[in-house]
Parts: structure tokens; sequence; C-alpha cells
């Protein structure tokens, strides 16, 4: 069975992300490196076990949250198809089943908000570990004067972390915003689409999607 260690050590797969991030920097584009594929990978596990899927879809969540910004190195516009397309590719010459392809690159394509549509528990828990990792660190620009409104979102979370509750079946995010930097008002603005699509993950997975900022409960 292929894993996230065969995933991560194949030079080709390696290369390619490498470049994404690499590219998405002549643009000034948020952090899409190997730290927030972790991330995400990670996450998608955390997800899907805390809610107590099947090992294999947390493993093929795994490796679905890993790759689902690989398509970036095409282009930025509608990564999560080429990706999807890209990862098709790479995944059916490692060997992996059709149906596990299948599962991996559905997730893939439908991670982003214009597009994305929680298809399955792995479409689900790779969209909300995704969405949630808005956080300061993740901003390159160095100029403040230079930031887009998303930018400046992202500078002003200091902390973000999901909150997964089986018994309850709710999944929350909490967020810390600077609020000197940017409004919960300017937050709801740019995340709004973000956090619909969350909450339609969350209620994929059969749970209320919960979004508490800075200790205050909106969601
Ligand atoms: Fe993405
Ligand atoms: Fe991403």
């Amino acid at each position: 069975m292929i894993n996230l260690c065969d995933i991560q050590h194949d030079p080709e797969i390696a290369m390619l992300m490498v470049k994404v991030h690499e590219y998405l920097g002549t643009m000034g584009a948020i952090t899409h490196d190997e730290e927030h594929a972790i991330y995400v990978a990670r996450l998608s596990v955390h997800i899907l076990k805390s809610l107590n899927y099947p090992e294999r879809e947390q493993q093929l969540a795994e490796i679905a949250g890993y790759l689902h910004d690989i398509g970036n190195v095409v282009n930025r516009y509608q990564h999560g198809i080429s990706g999807a397309l890209l990862a098709f590719d790479l995944l059916k010459r490692l060997g992996m089943p059709p149906e596990e392809i299948a599962a991996v690159i559905a997730a893939i394509g439908n991670h982003e908000e214009r597009s994305g549509y929680a298809v399955s528990n792995i479409a689900a828990a790779v969209i909300l570990a995704d969405k949630s990792n808005v956080h300061r660190s993740r901003v390159r620009k160095e100029d403040a004067a230079t930031f887009t409104t998303r930018d400046r979102v992202n500078y002003a979370a200091t902390t973000s972390f999901l909150v997964i509750d089986p018994d309850q079946r709710e999944i929350v995010m909490h967020l810390e915003i600077d609020s000197a930097i940017v409004s919960v008002f300017d937050y709801f603005e740019i995340f709004l689409t973000k956090m619909l699509l969350c909450r339609r993950a969350a209620n994929f997975l059969k749970c209320q999607f919960g979004l508490e900022i800075n200790g205050t409960r909106f969601l």
C-alpha cells in the first residue's frame, strides 16, 4: 500500500513541491511549502481519526492533504484541478489502485473555495485542514504596504486551530486575530466563502461547524 512516506521520498514529487513554493513566491503569495503540506496532511488524518473513520481513509486523506496544492506548479488559477490531474499520473506510476487514486484526486480537485465541494470524507477533511491553516507565519511579503487583504488577514492571525468533538459531533475553528491589524468584520469579508465551505465539509462528516474568534463564538 502506498503511504505518505513513499510520496515524500519520490524525487519527482519532491521537485514539483519545491517549485510550487518557488513560483508562488514570485507573486508574493502566502507560503505553500512543505510545512503547509505537512500541516494539512496531519490535520486531515487527525480529523478522520477523531471521528473514527477507517484507517485507510485516514492514510489517503494524509496523501491528499500533502499533495493538495501541487497544481500551483502549473498555475495558481484552478490549481485544484491541475493538481488532481498531476496526482493521477504520479500515483498511477507508484502503483496505487484506481479506487484509491480516485479518492485522492477527488479531494485535491475539490479543495478550492470557488469550485470545491465535500464529495467524500477525505475531501471534507482536506478542506477543513487547509482552510484552518491561517497564520502570520505564512505571509511572505515584508512590506506591509504591499499586503493584500488576504495577506492582512493571515498576518493578523496569531493562533488558529481546530477542535474536534466526536461526542457532540462538532468541529470548531478557533482563531486569535490581532484586531489592531484587521477587524473581525474584515476577517468575515475575506473568509466567508472559506467558512461556508468548511461548514459544508463538517456537515458531510455529520458534524456541526463552529467558529470562535478571540473567544467569541460566531457560528
Ligand atoms: Fe490550494
Ligand atoms: Fe493549501
